[in-house]
Order: C-alpha cells, then structure tokens, then sequence
C-alpha cells in the first residue's frame, strides 16, 4: 500500500454540518453588510507578491515567515493572499471606483493562507469575512465599521466580547514618534527580551505586545503615542468614540494595542473573546489604511475596514447549528421497479421536492430502515403490484397509481 497522504498541517476539511454552519453564518454577515449598504466582493486567491510586501509592511512576520511566495512558470513573483484589504484596494483602483459615490462600502467572505504554528484557531488556510470603505476619512465610516462586527458578533452570540479601541495618527507622527521609542528601548535595552532586543530598529512598536516580564515593566514607563499626536488626529479619534457612545456600544481605549500588518494610520480597534485561548483571542479588528492606496501606486485615498475570523467567530457562536431542511419523500423499490422509483425522484426533485432514493441495493427491508432514519415524511414503495404510500404522520397506507404520488404529497388529491 502506498503511504496515506493526508491535508497539509494547518488546513482542515469543512464537512456538511461544518459547511452548513458556515452558511449561516455568510447569510447572517450579507444581511447586516446589505443592510448598511456593502456590496460583496470577491479577488483572486493568489496576487502580485510586491501587493502584500508593500503594504502589510516587509518587517511585519505577515510578510518575513507567513507568506506562501512562489514564482510562476514565467518567473512571476505570486503570493497566496494573507489578507483581504490590499487585494481590495488594489480592486478600487484596477476598477476606477474612485468615479463612484464615496465611500465605496465593500465585503468578503474568503480563505487566507499564512505559514503560522497550528493551534486552536490558528491555521494555515483560514477564512475571513471582512468589510472595507475608501475614499471617506469622516470618523462616521470608522464608527459604522466597528458598529457592523459588533452587531455581527452580537447575531452570532458570540460570547464574552469586548471592543478594544486605540489610535496611531498620521505617518508622520508616528515616525517621530517611532523614533523616540527606539531610543528609549535602546536605553534599556540590557533588561528586553532578545527577541525585542533584536527587532527594535525593524518593529519597536512590539515590545508592548511582549509576553516577558522584564521587558512589560519597562514597557509602563515607556512614551505613548497617543501623548505624541496632533490635534487633527485627535480629533478624529474624538469623534470616532463619541459616534461609538451614540450608538451605545461600549469599547476600552488600549493605547498599547498593537496589529501585525503596517498599512494602518489613525483608528485601530479589536474585538476579543473571553471565550478564546488568549493568544488567538481576536474575533476580529481592523483599522484605518489611509495610504495604502499610495503604496500600491494609487492617488491618496483614504480606507477603513476589518476582518474577522471564521473559525474563531464559529468557535465563540452560542448561535445553535441550523437544521437541516425535512426530507419529504423516501422513495423505496423492488428491483425490478427500479428504473420507475428512479423516474419518480427524478421528476419530484424536478418539482422542488426534496426526495431520497435508494443507492446502494439494499433489501426493501433495508431500504424501509433508511426511511425512517430519513425522517422523510412519506414513504412510496415501488413493487410489482403498484406504488404503497404511506404518510409517516399518520393516515392509511394508500396503494396509488406511480404518476399522482407528488399529487398525494402535495396534497391536492
Ligand atoms: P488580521 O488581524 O491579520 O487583520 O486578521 C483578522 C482576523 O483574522 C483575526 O482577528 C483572526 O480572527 C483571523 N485570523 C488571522 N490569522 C489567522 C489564522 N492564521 N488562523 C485563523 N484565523 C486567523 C487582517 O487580516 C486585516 N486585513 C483586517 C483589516 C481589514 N484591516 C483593515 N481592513
């Protein structure tokens, strides 16, 4: 025998109650995105590697170790999209959406591929679904945003959440900020982590996300951005929470949160479980991109968006598993009345029913055990002597002619 191949680590199979649960979750997400006035948007699944490099940010671990890049058989760099919000952009632009009303409201549902260490909601191909709006800087699209993942948490029943807001400012505070805290980090850099040590020209800004204690306690003491920025951004930050408090949904300002991906500028925001291990604790976030467009060749064009992990919403959900739609017929046959029972299913399927036939040659015995286990509510047996009907909610068994069996399930003989 050859040796069992099985799906790469990290992946997993969705199988029908799994995929059944997935579609009731899509339809919860298109209803409250339709609502609000997004539109679905579907990229492809591998792009133009520099799309990721240049935005999600060459130092981020996204595009350093997470990335599936491979060149094509005419030497082209591609990548396995890690993310949706840059493929999106790269939509708006490609597509001149820019001519449309702004902003252009968008969502996805769709897989992402990150080499990362497996664990419990941690994979290497997982899903999203997630909701951009470009071309508007007004704080409403940012407070509308985070209103629409909570309220979709909130139909999910996901337990135990909590919104986590915070603000990075415009690019050029941050740089000057950025260069402050690598000075601090270097002034203290004999009590850091080594792996914080080692990245405080590359990603600073990680030394507040470090689980080791020495480097936390010299983190209470380090400059805050949020003690560097304008006034404008500020501002912005301002109104984007008293929209949140309008709308009544509660959030904690952390201005330590961190993201992994570097195209962010002003709003960031998560929402994490309590129901979720703590290091794959984000349901989902997202922020604000006001110059990815930029980066990727387009004119200045403002963007907000988030995404939110399937698996983990699925995994936070009270919401029950849906229930799988009643069979309405069974339709059992002696073997010589084969190609007659066939006829019939055909025919009722064909009619909108949901019917059932036997596929495996069992006795009519066996075939009556799969009935039942069905649940169907009527059963038709095809034999010799004509067609038995028999309505599983009660009544007689009925012997009735093959061509009014769908007249007797529906009712209207
Ligand atoms: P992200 O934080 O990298 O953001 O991912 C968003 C969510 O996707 C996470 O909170 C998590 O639920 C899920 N996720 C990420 N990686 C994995 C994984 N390996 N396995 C399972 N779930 C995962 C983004 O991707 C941004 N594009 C969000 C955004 C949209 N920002 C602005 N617009």
């Amino acid at each position: 025998m050859s040796a069992k191949i099985q799906a790469p680590r990290g992946t997993y199979d969705v199988l029908p109650p799994g995929a059944a649960e997935r579609a009731q979750l899509e339809s919860t997400a298109a209803k409250i995105l339709g609502r609000a006035g997004y539109g679905r948007i579907e990229t492809p699944t591998f792009e133009a590697t520099p799309l990721f490099s240049r935005t999600v940010g060459e130092a981020t671990d996204v595009v350093q170790k997470e990335m599936y890049t491979f060149p094509d058989s005419s030497g082209d760099s591609l990548t396995l999209r890690p993310e949706g919000t840059a493929p999106v952009v790269r939509a708006y632009l490609e597509h001149g959406m820019h001519k449309e009303p702004q902003p252009v409201k968008l969502w996805y549902l769709s897989s992402f591929f990150r080499y990362e260490r497996p664990q419990a909601g941690r994979f290497r191909q997982f899903w999203q679904i997630g909701a951009e709006a470009i071309g508007s800087a007004d704080p409403a699209v940012d407070a509308e945003l985070i209103v629409l993942l909570g309220e979709l948490l909130e139909a999910l029943g996901a337990r135990d959440t909590k919104l986590v807001l915070a603000t990075l400012g415009q690019s050029e505070a941050r740089a000057a900020y950025r260069e402050e805290l690598k000075a601090y980090l270097r002034a203290h850099e004999d009590r850091l982590s080594p792996e914080v040590r080692d990245r405080i020209d590359l990603n600073p800004l990680r030394a507040f996300d470090a689980k080791h204690e020495s480097t936390q306690r010299v983190m209470v003491d380090a400059p805050r951005l949020i003690d560097r920025l304008p006034q404008e951004d500020l501002d912005h930050f301002e109104e984007v929470k008293a929209l949140l408090d309008a709308a009544d949904l509660p959030y904690e300002v952390d201005t330590t949160l961190v993201r992994g991906l570097d195209y962010y500028t002003r709003t960031l925001f998560e929402f994490q479980s309590g129901a979720l291990e703590a290091a794959q604790n984000t349901l989902g976030g997202g922020g604000r991109y006001d110059h990815l467009a930029e980066q990727i060749g387009g004119p200045p064009t403002p963007g907000m968006g988030w995404a939110a992990g399937v698996e983990r919403m699925l995994m936070a959900s009270t919401q029950p598993p849906p229930v799988a739609p009643p069979v309405e017929l069974y339709i059992a046959y002696e073997p010589s009345q084969k190609a007659n029972a066939f006829r019939l299913a055909a025919d009722a399927r064909r009619a909108g029913h949901s019917a059932r036939l036997e596929l495996a040659g069992r006795s009519v015995k066996g075939q009556l055990k799969q009935a039942s286990r069905s649940g169907a509510r009527y059963v038709a047996v095809f034999g010799d002597e004509g067609v038995q009907l028999r309505d599983r909610e009660g009544g007689e068994d009925k012997v009735v002619a093959p061509e009014t069996v769908m007249h007797h399930i529906r009712g209207d003989l």
